[in-house]
Formats: structure tokens, sequence, C-alpha cells
């Protein structure tokens, strides 16, 4: 595996590269939800590159930006295993050397659901998604649909600008309980891990989007919102308190008669 810090040196690399070129985009902090994006990678390309990058601008709380999780050694150790052959370790510098003058903004829906309580965020997410997929130029790109929103976004972006790149988006992985694999899990304390085991299930169970509200709530969970879009019920809570408060996203699927918010078709 190969580890490349310059991006300079990466994009003479990626001129040399031949034959299909799956990417899977990460910020670090490997789980088996990153893992499978790279397993179906691997499984389904010539040649599987890995970027871990904790990007600043989709963070709307320096706070929450932080306290995210960095594990790189153990995500290295992860992703040998998992058979990616590149990994690109870009700092902020090389990323935005146009200082973010340059960003992507969609209008609609990325204003709705996580764009509501994190404004900027999916700006964010767009620009460096954008600028990754310039860098990589792959075949196709992995996303995890635990965040349902952004993997739309992006694909969307990706028709909207034709670019020809196959955005892939693999199924939510899961703890036991039905917690879905993320970065932020390492954050629960172990009440916020026990509360927060109780968020799919109390998703999936309720009568209408307005029930889950209520029955988050009642369990104890700070609700952002619930919505049905999509054909997805989509969530998100905090769990805990002041410096301990963990926000976690979640969906699930739904009858079309509940989709309050139908998405063109984009596919
Ligand atoms: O899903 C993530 O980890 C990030 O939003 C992404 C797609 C790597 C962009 O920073």
């Amino acid at each position: 595996m190969n580890i490349v810090h310059c991006m300079g040196e990466w994009q003479a690399v990626r001129g040399s590269l031949s034959g299909r070129v799956g990417f899977v985009p990460t910020m670090g902090a490997l789980h088996e939800g990153h893992l499978s994006l790279i397993r179906a990678s691997v499984d389904n390309n010539d040649v599987t590159v890995l970027s871990i990058y904790v990007n600043a601008t989709q963070f709307n709380d320096s706070a929450d930006l932080a306290k995210y999780p960095s594990t790189l050694e153990a995500d290295l150790a992860a992703a040998k295993a998992a058979g990616v052959d590149w990994v690109l370790l870009p700092d902020y510098s090389q990323i935005y050397a146009d200082g973010y003058r340059y960003q992507l903004n969609e209008d609609s829906f990325s204003r709705q659901l996580c764009g509501t309580d994190r404004p900027g965020h999916f700006t964010g997410v767009l620009t460096v998604v954008m600028k990754l997929l310039n860098l990589v130029r792959p075949n196709r790109a992995y996303f995890g649909l635990k965040d349902f929103q952004q993997f739309t976004l992006i694909k969307d972006m990706c028709h909207t600008f034709f670019m020809p790149v196959e955005i892939v988006g693999c199924e939510i992985v899961r703890e036991t309980d039905g917690l879905a694999m993320s970065s932020r899990n390492r954050l629960l304390t172990d009440k916020g891990r026990q509360l927060a085991g109780s968020f799919n299930r109390l998703l999936a169970d309720a009568a209408s989007d307005e029930h889950a509200r209520q029955m988050l709530e009642a369990a104890g969970m700070q609700v952002a919102y619930v919505e049905t879009v999509g054909m997805r019920r989509c969530g998100a809570v905090v769990v805990g308190e002041g410096d301990k408060a963990v926000r976690l996203i979640d969906n699930v699927p739904v009858d079309a008669a509940e989709d309050s918010l139908p998405l063109r078709d984009i596919a």
C-alpha cells in the first residue's frame, strides 16, 4: 500500500495508473462501515484509492471539529489489510490553496434536514468531494447510505456537472443493537452508547415521523429532525449533554405513502 501526502506527486501517479479506479473518501477513524466501502471497491475495480482528510469546511461548529476522532495508525493498518492500493493524506493548504474562495453550493435540498441546524455543512462537503473527485478521477466512488442526504447531493452534483463517475451507495453497517456505525460513536459515554442503541429501532417502529420524534424525545434524546424523504425516514438526534453531546444520524426505509418530500429522480 502506497501513502501519498503531496497532491502534486499524486497527480503524476494518477496519470500513470491504468484499469478501473475505485475511490473511498473518508475523514478517518475507520470502522466496519468504511471497510465495507473499501471491500466493495476492491472487489469491483483494479485499483482502490482511499483518502483520509478531516475536512474543516464542513464543520459548522469548531468544538465538533476539535473533538473529531483521529486514529491514523489503526486506519492505515485496516486499509492495508482490506486491500487499499493508494492512501491520500492531503492537508488543508493543498486542498484549499484558494483559501476556500471557491465553493460549491446547492441551494435547495442541502438546506433541509441536516442543512437546517448545520448551515454551510453541505457546501463544505460538496466542495471537498468535487476537489477529491477531480484529484482521483475514479470510475466509481463509494459512499455509505447512513449519510443519505450527503449521498443524494453528491450523486446529484455529479449528474449536474456531467462528471464521468459512478456514485455507489453502500448499505448501512450496524452494531448488533441496530446503531449505525459512525466515527462519532467513539465519542459516546457508556450511558450515551446505551441510549443511542434505541435510535434505529424507534425510528423504524414509529407509525409516523411525529410519532418517532415523540418516542425519541421520551427516551431522552434531543431531536434535530425526523422527516421522511425519498422513501426513507431520516432522523438526527443529540445524545448526551454539554461537551459529552454527540450528534447522530440514521435513516430507515418507509412506505411510499409517507414520503413527505419526494426527490427528483437523479438516478
Ligand atoms: O462522509 C464523510 O466522511 C465526509 O463527509 C466526506 C464524504 C469524506 C467528505 O469530507
